[in-house]
């Protein structure tokens, strides 16, 4: 089993839009037993929270529910527990590896965007304070970064 933690701020916008994004990938790809995916917050502001309204909506006229979601914040655990650990921003990514137990454990974090490079943006933007088109971007990243995560799963296990 492969396990994917994705991690942004608040987990009620950017980390719970990829939790639901990447679980329909996953799933229609046929390989929904062989990949485990959460997601949390670095703060604990919405902890018990359900993802943000707008969010919700968003990703509901792509396709995805994200009503079942509610909110967490990263643990210790996390970091033993999961194998990819992904930051939806440099100040997640930055927390994430203060955050970390072990030095060990480090290369688990990494920036989401990475899986999408040929987007030419290394982070989410946080759409909290804005308006509806931020939550749009943040599905185009999510989707785009989804596809580039589930390929370098598959290339992993085919090693
Ligand atoms: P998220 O967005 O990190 O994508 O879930 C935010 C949610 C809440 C806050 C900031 C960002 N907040 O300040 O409460």
């Amino acid at each position: 089993m492969v396990k994917v933690l994705f991690v942004c701020l608040g987990n009620i916008c950017r980390s719970p839009t990829a939790e639901g994004v990447f679980t329909r990938l996953v799933e229609e790809s046929g390989l929904g037993g062989h990949i485990s995916i959460d997601s949390a917050g670095t703060h604990a502001y919405h902890v018990g929270s359900p993802p943000d309204r707008r969010a919700m909506q968003a990703a509901r006229r792509r396709g995805v529910e994200l009503g079942s979601l509610t909110g967490r914040r990263v643990e210790a655990e996390d970091f033993e527990n999961f194998d990819y650990i992904l930051a939806m921003d440099e100040e997640n990514f930055h927390n994430l590896t203060a955050m970390c137990p072990d030095d060990a454990l480090k290369n688990r974090i990494q920036l989401f965007l990475d899986f999408a490079p040929h987007m030419g943006e290394r982070e989410v933007p946080d759409p909290y304070y804005g308006g509806e088109s931020g939550f749009e971007r943040v599905l185009d990243l999510v989707e785009a970064a989804s596809h580039g995560l589930l390929e370098e799963i598959r290339r992993h296990a085919s090693k």
